[in-house]
């Protein structure tokens, strides 16, 4: 991808933090843009902060009809559309025995499914065009190494990083393309997600790694920053979009428990390759 001028993206979560931010940086690359956000009144006041071709569309990713609805809505503004971004995420936290099952379910809904919904909306309109296109899906460096406390986010976000692995192979011979967005910390609302979980219970308070991981969104890096990278990181057709490298000896320790068991298990018998 050269230029995206008078494109069409379609962004959830755009009310807010980096979906926001990516209204903006696609914006000032003239693309059109659909922001989507749960969040009727947060997204009226953020499209008017932005100047370019934007429509807005209020809709909850975990339902599956009001993605549908949205998709309608986007070829209704701008005719068609060509770049797709899976954004919009809640957090919660707790530990095992802590987290109430409704809360998983919730999370799971709008973190995991969310994106599945925006694909499944989306593919069959892009595969009709016939010129390719572009999802984004936003994961976090929270899918792909685990944090204390983190059971429900991280496992909705490694589900997205391997979701958006497998889309990538499935897609790459249909031009559509697939980036797979991994910040760590960054400046946004993300922090206040849990207070609309359906429990409401306040054990979240009780929550290992709750007030650190506040405080580290809090001093995080600013959403902008996440959206000009995530930008270069599309035009350059990258796989995975990383926004902290001082991170990254961490997948390393990773890694590294993963070969100790390979080595085990490479010179374990009961794997050994039946003679002749
Ligand atoms: N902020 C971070 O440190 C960080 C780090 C890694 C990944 N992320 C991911 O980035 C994405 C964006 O989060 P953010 O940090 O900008 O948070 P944010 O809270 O500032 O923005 C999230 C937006 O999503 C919307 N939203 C929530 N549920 C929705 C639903 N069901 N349907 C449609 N919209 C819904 C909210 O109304 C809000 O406008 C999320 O997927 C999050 O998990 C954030």
């Amino acid at each position: 991808m050269t230029n995206i001028a008078g494109k069409t993206a379609f962004i959830t979560g755009a009310a807010s933090g980096i979906g926001l931010a990516l209204t903006a940086r696609f914006a000032k690359a003239n693309a059109n843009v659909v922001m989507a956000d749960i969040d009727a009144n947060a997204l009226t006041a953020a499209a008017a902060t932005i100047t370019g071709n934007i429509a807005t569309v209020v809709c909850d990713v975990a339902d599956p009809k009001s993605i549908k609805i949205a998709a309608d809505a986007t070829i209704a503004a701008f005719g068609s559309v060509h770049i797709i971004i899976n954004n919009a995420g809640v957090s919660t936290s707790g530990r095992p025995g802590n987290v109430p099952l409704e809360d998983w379910r919730w999370i799971m809904d709008i973190n995991l499914m969310g994106v599945v919904h925006g694909v499944e909306a989306f593919l069959p309109i892009l595969r009709e065009q016939g010129e390719g296109g572009y999802f984004i899906n936003t994961a976090s460096l929270a899918g792909h190494l685990a944090g204390k406390g983190m059971g429900p986010y991280t496992a909705s976000k490694f589900a997205v990083v391997g979701y958006s692995e497998v889309l990538a192979q499935e897609l790459a011979h249909e031009n559509i393309g697939v980036s797979i967005l991994c910040p760590a910390w960054v400046k946004t609302s993300i922090a206040d997600a849990y207070k609309k979980r359906p429990s409401g219970t306040d054990r979240l308070d009780e929550a290992a790694g709750k007030h650190e991981a506040f405080e580290a969104v809090a001093n995080g890096i600013d959403a902008d920053v996440v959206a000009d990278w995530t930008y270069d990181c599309m035009m350059a057709r990258r796989l995975y979009i990383f926004t902290h490298p001082r991170y990254h000896s961490f997948l390393d320790e990773r890694k590294a428990l993963i070969d100790a068991d390979a080595d085990a298990c490479a010179t374990d018998q009961r794997f050994a390759k039946p003679s002749g």
